[in-house]
């Protein structure tokens, strides 16, 4: 045998070596999972541990990816020798964010962009968000994704926190409820969930490393509660840890938090990826994974170095490895991907925007009538339109929670497609300024600042003469005030103008209301925001507020659904409304007017700033309407409050226990004169001589079908014992105090319609 001849036999043979070799490597299947285990090299299971992510990103930002499906958030590793594919996940939680632009087509991909978070728990209808959760779910999964990266979770400790548009409310159980509905809504399409930020993420100033300083209680009642409903009810694919440390611990190597409460006591059986960050010197990889976090997001190279240097260490036992390896398997095996799903890239956008217009509409809370609305097109159907976001109406936030659409619905064509047509001058003035200032600001705006590039950002307000409301009031039969609120992930809001209104809007309200009102003509105000402004010192001005909040791309028909009365409001509050952001215990604790893009941040680095790189919760259970109602502290709106156009009688409630079940039992009558809906709330106060509790706790809600005029609905809501329970420290346990237990039925916090009291024992 020549050289050559030896050349060409032996290439030949270790090519039929290698293919037989890959042949017989196991294929994965739902039901062989310890085979492939068995087959995988260690650099293999290292690799399925790490997502698959850019190498320019250094710090806490989006892992977008253009692998797939461009601008989806991130990807795990395939590997094709076992038949492992890669899956994908996309932001979240308002609607699949993508990028709508791809190279080589002209095609555009946009998604639904369906009402916020606090919008869609503002409706206390689960069976609604479920429906929203489903087409989510659905677009998802026609888009070639395998998880939503969603729901938030977190807790609406203070008004500030700059994601509250993202997280439902503050209170725990509508938190739980309400994730649970929108969880089994999107995984019944057969794709997962990433709830997220597991826990404690309430604050952006410096997320990635504030440690919040809690005790043990306020964690378990308020800021784990909801989370612990959601995963016992809906059982999420899979969980976000939070970039935060908590007690000192980071959320994403907290193996009190990962693994024994997840895990062993709520029986939590999916995965846990970290948010999305690179390698912390101050966070080794192999913790995170003893912790119980199985996938490093959105990953780096450098992390399965470490990992598998840890492991050739001893500093990571293999034992840990493999239980998250065949987690993630686990997980693999249900994705479509994994199912090869043949995927659309066509959901059926117009079904799921009737789908927003209705949950956005429903989720509205009408906070101000003095009787304007509704207000039907009649004789003068002239509507003088104030404030830029009337004609620039914010679909959702900024930040990897927002959603490419198609476009927005705003209020001039909302409103003259329900027969009012809006002032011509102001329209052309404000119209002509939207034009102008989005080009404007497309060269202007801060770099640094990569989350408000996605989104739809907010335009500076312009001042408007008083010569030219007073041309405009006498055309008009009312005016509508937009007052806009942007916010996103990475920064806090301010108070000054945030919080607050801003000098440019006060003077617009104040003259327009004058103006206005010296013509009999009445003015309403509707807040385009995802979360709570100061309204006390400008609410007298005006007729009506509509809180709309950010309720997706159909915004401005929901509006205009409301004000005609296409619509009865029935949205009601889910987080109280202070008189001032001061009220809130929490806000002495909380970053105030932090620029973390200034020297701050820099000179922050190696010293602990409070409020910046650790938050005290000297409030601990005391959060939103449990501190108002124990402390006697007035508010500007409670919490569950919102104004309907009908009444509705509360009967006498009834309790029975029927096992381990508290029963209330409760009729609702339409006493007014349109068809409405009503958000039945119960509070319940425990007796004295067990832990210090607050005077109300909300353990139930119902809302009724739409009830016609004089219409009666029976309502049964049902309460575990076990949902009593505080967390009493010393004994490391849920204890239900014995005594006599009073249930409020109430229209929101300060508005009980009802008592009945039970002993339990
Ligand atoms: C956010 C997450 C998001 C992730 C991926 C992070 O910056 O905190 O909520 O899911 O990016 O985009």
């Amino acid at each position: 045998m020549n050289r050559l001849t030896f050349l060409l036999t032996w290439t030949a043979l270790t090519a039929v070596c290698a293919s037989l070799g890959a042949q017989s490597a196991p294929q994965l299947r739902e039901d062989n999972i310890s085979e492939v285990m068995k087959a995988m090299t260690l650099e293999e299971k290292v690799k399925l541990l790490v997502g698959v992510g850019d190498e320019d990103f250094v710090d806490a930002t989006a892992g977008h990816q253009k692998q797939f499906v461009a601008g989806a958030a991130g990807i795990t590793c395939a590997i094709p020798r076992l038949g492992i594919p890669s899956t994908l996940f996309t932001d979240g939680p308002a609607g699949v964010h993508i990028d709508s632009v791809r190279e080589g087509t002209d095609r555009r991909f946009f998604a639904t962009g369906f009402p916020v978070a606090s919008c869609l728990a503002s409706t206390w209808n689960t069976a609604l968000v479920e429906d929203v959760g489903r087409a989510i779910g659905n677009e998802t999964l026609e888009y070639g994704c395998d998880v939503l990266l969603g729901p938030g979770m977190n807790i609406h400790r203070n008004p500030l926190c700059g994601r509250n548009f993202e997280y439902y409310s503050e209170d725990p159980y509508v938190t739980g409820e309400i994730g649970t509905a929108m969880v089994r809504g999107i995984q019944s399409q057969g794709v997962g969930v990433s709830a997220k930020h597991y826990a404690v993420n309430s604050q952006e100033t410096e997320r990635t490393r504030v440690d919040e300083q809690l005790s043990e209680r306020a964690l378990r009642e308020i800021y784990l509660r909801g989370f612990e409903r959601m995963v016992r009810q809906a059982r999420p694919w899979t969980i976000m840890s939070a970039y935060n440390r908590v007690n000192g611990v980071y959320a994403q190597c907290n193996k009190l938090l990962l693994t024994d409460i997840l895990r062993d006591e709520w029986g939590f059986d999916g995965i846990v990826m970290t948010d999305w960050i690179g390698k912390r010197n101050d966070l080794p990889v192999e913790e995170a994974v003893k912790a119980g976090n199985e996938l490093m997001m959105p990953g780096y190279p450098v992390q399965e170095t470490d990992m598998l240097q840890a492991i050739r260490d001893g500093r990571l036992p293999i034992a840990d490895v493999d239980r998250s390896v065949r987690r993630m398997l686990e997980y693999i095996v249900k994705t479509p991907r994994f199912r090869h799903y043949a995927y659309s890239d066509n959901p059926d956008r117009q079904a799921h925007a009737a789908i927003t217009r209705q949950s956005g509409t429903e989720g509205m809370v009408l906070l101000k009538n003095n009787g304007v609305l509704p207000m039907q097109p009649a004789g003068n159907d002239t509507i003088a339109l104030f404030g830029v976001n009337s004609y620039d109406f914010l679909s959702g936030g900024v930040g990897s929670g927002c959603v490419n659409v198609e476009k927005v619905v705003d209020m001039v064509s909302a409103l003259q497609e329900q027969g009012f047509v809006t002032t011509p001058l102001l329209t052309d003035i404000y119209q002509k300024y939207v034009s102008y200032a989005r080009v404007k600001l497309a060269i202007d705006k801060n770099p640094l600042m990569w989350f408000l590039d996605q989104g739809q950002p907010k335009l500076d307000e312009i001042e408007i003469s008083e010569r030219c409301i007073r041309h405009e009031a006498q055309q008009a039969r009312a005016a509508i005030i937009t007052i806009a609120r942007q916010a996103g992930e990475g920064i806090d809001r301010q108070i000054e103008g945030e919080f607050t209104l801003t000098p440019l809007e006060q003077k617009l309200i104040a003259h327009v209301s004058d103006i206005f009102h010296e013509m009999k003509k009445p003015v309403l105000v509707v807040i385009n925001s995802g979360s709570v402004i100061e309204t006390v010192s400008w609410r007298d001005r005006v007729d009506a507020i509509l809180m709309a909040w950010q309720p997706g791309q159909e915004g401005g028909n929901a509006v205009a659904d409301i004000l005609t009365g296409k619509a009865n409001p029935s949205g009601r509050l889910t987080m109280t409304w202070p008189v001032s952001v001061y009220d809130h215990w929490s806000t002495r604790n909380f970053p105030q007017d932090y620029d973390m893009y200034s020297y701050q941040r820099l000179e922050s680095r190696n010293r602990p700033i409070k409020g910046v790189t650790y938050t005290r919760h000297e409030e601990g259970i005391y959060v939103g309407y449990r501190y108002f109602t124990t402390y006697n502290i007035p508010v500007a709106y409670p919490f569950g409050y919102g104004l309907s156009y009908t009444t509705f009688d509360y009967g006498k409630p009834s309790l029975k226990l029927r096992g381990d079940t508290v029963e209330v039992a409760i009729t609702v009558t339409n006493s007014g004169s349109v068809e409405g809906k009503e958000v039945v709330q119960v509070y319940v106060n425990a007796p004295e001589g067990g832990l210090d509790k607050p005077a109300k706790e909300l353990r139930a809600f119902a809302k009724t079908r739409m009830l016609r005029p004089g219409e009666k609905q029976n309502l049964v809501l049902k309460i575990a014992k076990s949902d009593l329970a505080s967390y009493d420290e010393k004994q490391s346990a849920w204890v239900v105090t014995p005594g006599t237990y009073t249930f409020f039925t109430a229209a929101n916090v300060e508005d009980i319609r009802g008592t009945a009291t039970l002993n339990i024992k």
